[in-house]
């Protein structure tokens, strides 16, 4: 096959969701159409089976959460599809927010009775700020929800993005029908079945049989609704959905697996194929000869007997290829990998090639770090990599005097992973862990005891928020980081961030400083 062919026909996207409103099921069904597994029940990333995708980590198996991310590939019809796990639970969002980076689409799943929620909103965001085509699948129709023209309205205002129903639900709950798949002009009729893939009905909307298969009553509902979301919701136009102007949306539940071969029937048709990706230096295309790509992320100590780390590379451009040196750029070095591999959860294989889209896996021994770039040569550095400002904070101590050197590599790799965020207060050289939920201070902690035979301690810090500072004015940024000395620290890269101790301080400092540009994401 030749190279634009193996790029046209790679789907490499994330399914996202607030949790339980069932990513988790849902990438299950789509893992049974893609023949990777055999049975409902195989997968579950965020509860923990023994197949589970995404349970390297000792500490996700105690707790049942999926804190790292995998990747599940399965060739499906004619194409290649890459699905990007992401963890379930909200402390590790920021986890989420760097997979987003390596995908070219974006699957965001609702429960119908919930609507829109705090997650899924935050991740909206991000899809947004990186222009990533969505699809909203608004899941679990055979339970009682909202209705759905209010749904609509909800994930339009709440997300911020305008939508276009692809399929329509004829009533919910135990009265749930199916849906009429708007896309292909289809009537799917609901038989609850956890396995089995449903029968489509062709028919004519206007026929008699319509009422024959739902009843009089739901016919004309549906007529009417579909006359309604015909006048009400502009004809779906796939060029606005790839430049994230609309949203397609698809109702159905995926516990039943009822809507979820339509879904993905349409979304290999329409979801993009791997896009241009910005560098600093220029906009990168993955038809490009020459092999690019970054680090999104990199996993625990998998084995920690081997310390094992693996960084997962998105390949952005040209071909990939086992053995071939490349060039990593931030160390300026050459090096060849001999074991890249591809994912279906545990089950690793390794790879001679891959193309644009794909995610590879490179064993790391400490030679990579989040956001690093490998080329051929180029010195190219990709961007769009944020970390935003935290919302908790510790100073982490240590425990152990003897254990000094540990802590210090613990702390440097587990940040360089992407784990939580370092501050070095520039005043009394104390280190701040800044993390977006709780859970987070506890598996640092866990794994600096496990990983790096370190122990470290918690302090309270009062903390409202850390922020990225910069200016085009030296004289009064220095006046500012004279005057603000105590709330000074420097990031992990070195950056200088202002820590502000309440929401006043930081709105004076900004009303009295008004050359200082306040960041409140790494992304600037
Ligand atoms: P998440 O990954 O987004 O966190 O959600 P997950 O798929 O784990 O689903 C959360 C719960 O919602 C699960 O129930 C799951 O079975 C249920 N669910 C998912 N899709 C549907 C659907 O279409 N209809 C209905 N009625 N329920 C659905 P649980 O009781 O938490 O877990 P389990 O005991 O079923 O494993």
């Amino acid at each position: 096959m030749g190279k634009i062919k193996e790029i046209e026909r790679r789907r490499t996207f994330a399914i996202v969701s607030h949790p339980d409103a069932g990513k988790t099921t849902l990438t299950e069904k789509l893992l049974l159409f893609g023949g990777q597994i055999q049975v409902a029940g195989a997968v579950k990333s965020n509860k923990i089976k023994k197949t589970a995708t995404s349970d390297w980590m000792e500490i996700e198996k105690q707790r049942g959460i999926s804190v790292t991310t995998s990747v599940m590939e399965f060739d499906y019809e004619d194409y290649k599809v890459n699905i990007l796990d992401t963890p379930g639970h909200q402390d590790f969002i920021e986890d989420t927010f760097r997979t987003l980076t390596a995908v070219d689409s974006v699957i965001i799943v609702i429960d119908s009775a919930r609507g829109v929620e705090v997650q899924t909103r935050k991740l909206m965001e991000v899809c947004r700020m990186r222009k990533t085509p969505v699809i909203v699948f608004i899941n679990k129709m055979d339970r009682e929800g909202r209705d759905p023209f209010d749904l609509l309205d909800e994930v339009e205002d709440e997300l911020a993005i305008q939508v276009r129903p692809l399929s329509w639900p004829i009533e919910q709950g135990d009265r749930f029908k199916g849906v009429y798949n708007i896309y292909e002009g289809k009537l799917d009729l609901y038989t609850p079945s956890k396995q089995k893939v449903t029968e489509k009905i062709e028919l004519d909307l206007k026929s008699d049989e319509l009422a024959k298969h739902i009843g009089e009553k739901q016919a004309k509902q549906l007529r009417d609704d579909l006359e309604l979301v015909q006048g009400v919701y502009p004809q779906f136009d796939r060029e606005k959905y790839l430049n994230a102007e609309i949203a397609p949306v698809f109702f159905g539940s995926a516990l039943n697996n009822f809507g979820v071969k339509e879904l993905l029937d349409c979304f290999v048709e329409i979801a993009p194929s791997p896009r241009p990706v910005q560098a600093e230096e220029r906009i990168v295309h993955p038809e490009e000869p020459q092999f690019s790509g970054f680090i999104f992320k990199i996993t625990a100590n998998i084995d920690p007997n081997h310390r094992s780390c693996i960084a997962f590379c998105k390949v952005c451009s040209g071909k990939f290829e086992r053995n071939v040196p490349y060039y990593h750029v931030r160390h300026d070095k050459t090096m060849r990998f001999s074991s890249p591999t591809q994912f279906m959860a545990q089950r690793k294989t390794t790879i001679d090639e891959a193309w644009p889209g794909d995610i590879i896996g490179l064993p790391d021994n400490d030679v990579f770090k989040i956001g690093d770039t490998i080329t051929e040569g180029e010195d190219l550095h990709f961007r769009g990599l944020p970390s935003f400002s935290p919302e908790m904070f510790k100073y982490i101590e240590n425990a152990d005097p003897m254990k000094q050197k540990q802590l210090a590599r613990g702390i440097d790799q587990l940040m360089d992973e992407g784990v939580a965020q370092l501050f070095v207060n520039q005043f009394n050289n104390r280190k701040i862990i800044g993390t977006v939920g709780q859970l987070q201070f506890e598996v640092i902690q866990y794994r600096l005891l496990h990983e790096y035979n370190a122990s470290c301690r918690w302090e309270p810090v009062r903390l409202y928020k850390a922020c990225w500072v910069e200016s085009d004015d030296p004289e009064e940024f220095e006046l500012f980081k004279r005057r603000k000395y105590q709330y000074m620290a420097k990031d992990h890269e070195g950056r200088d961030v202002f820590l502000a101790d309440s929401s006043y301080m930081l709105q004076m400092a900004q009303a009295d400083f008004k050359g200082i540009r306040f960041h409140f994401s790494s992304e600037f």
